[in-house]
């Protein structure tokens, strides 16, 4: 993959530091904490509770999955950790040490439905600068643009608008609108959920690319059990209903990840065993 690697020594690859927006924190405490956290929808007679003592914290650029069955709230979490969706009061969700209140600076949501989330009318590369205008100067915004699509691979169709481009394609329009904005945090709604298998491997393997050169903090839901061992430090599974975590399972597994050797390891397939288990129950 020449293109992700020669972004390495480009700006794109600088790391920690001062102008990386939202991570005060960095290196000390964790980036995100959650304590008791319970979430309930509906008003009234109609409350229903849908997690109940949510507790956990992702580290600094931990790759952590969350897994579990569907409706049990996972979409729910990454709402409440990324502020777009409020816990109960007394719950406590904090980013980079900071109660969250509304999304936090340096986050970023990647959202399953991607064609939503692309503005039909903006071409690609307006659709890439949307969170940086009226923030940076324009050249400053070419650049990160520029850069930014490069590393996704996508600098030649920077004009066409969503609709022409395929599904795999507008999934990385996504991600390098993240990386133009220099997100050091991404939260993934299943990204990856509704693409073919080929698209998705390599997706994945660009996603682990910027994992480790740009040093990012992932939150990634799946409902793939060998896409979230493959990569992830570690996968917590949400259970009951409502739900809370009942599993926070390590995934010791040697980085860089290769999609055959790594998914031909013993330690693999046991992990594979123990997450099926898990998630379904071994009865
Ligand atoms: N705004 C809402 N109002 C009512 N129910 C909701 C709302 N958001 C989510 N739910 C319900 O909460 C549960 C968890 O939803 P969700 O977080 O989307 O689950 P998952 O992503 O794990 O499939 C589901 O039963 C869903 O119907
Ligand atoms: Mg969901």
């Amino acid at each position: 993959m020449k293109r992700m690697s020669t972004a390495v020594d480009g700006p794109l690859a600088a790391p920690a530091g001062p102008d990386r927006p939202g991570d005060p924190g960095r290196a000390d405490g964790p980036v995100f904490e959650a304590r008791g956290v319970d979430v309930e929808v509906g008003a009234g007679a109609a409350t229903r509770r849908i997690l109940r003592d949510v507790a956990f914290d992702v580290r600094d650029r931990e790759l952590v999955s969350i897994m579990g069955r569907s409706g049990t709230g996972k979409t729910t979490l990454l709402k409440v950790l990324g502020g777009l969706r409020d816990a109960a009061p007394h719950s406590v969700v904090r980013a980079s040490g900071v109660p969250v209140d509304g999304p936090p600076e340096g986050v970023i949501f990647l959202f399953q439905d991607y064609a939503a989330s692309l503005l039909p009318w903006r071409t690609i590369e307006r659709n890439v600068s949307l969170g940086l205008e009226g923030r940076l100067e324009r050249p400053q915004v070419e650049q990160r643009v520029t850069e930014a699509l490069d590393m996704v691979g996508l600098a030649d169709r920077r004009r066409d608008y969503p609709w022409e481009l395929s599904g795999g394609m507008q999934q990385r329009v996504q991600l390098a609108r993240s990386l133009a904005m220099r997100a050091s945090v991404l939260l993934m709604d299943e990204p990856f959920g509704s693409l073919d298998a080929m698209t998705k491997a390599t997706l994945q393997d660009e996603l682990l690319q910027v994992h480790r050169d740009l040093g990012a903090t992932i939150v990634f839901v799946t409902h793939d059990i060998d896409e979230a061992i493959y990569l992830s430090d570690r996968i917590l599974i949400l259970e009951g209903g409502p739900a809370t975590i009942a599993r926070s399972i390590p995934v010791d597994l040697p980085r860089p990840r290769d999609q055959l050797a790594t998914k031909e390891l013993p330690e693999f397939l046991a992990l594979r065993r123990t997450v099926y288990e898990a998630i379904v129950g071994d009865a």
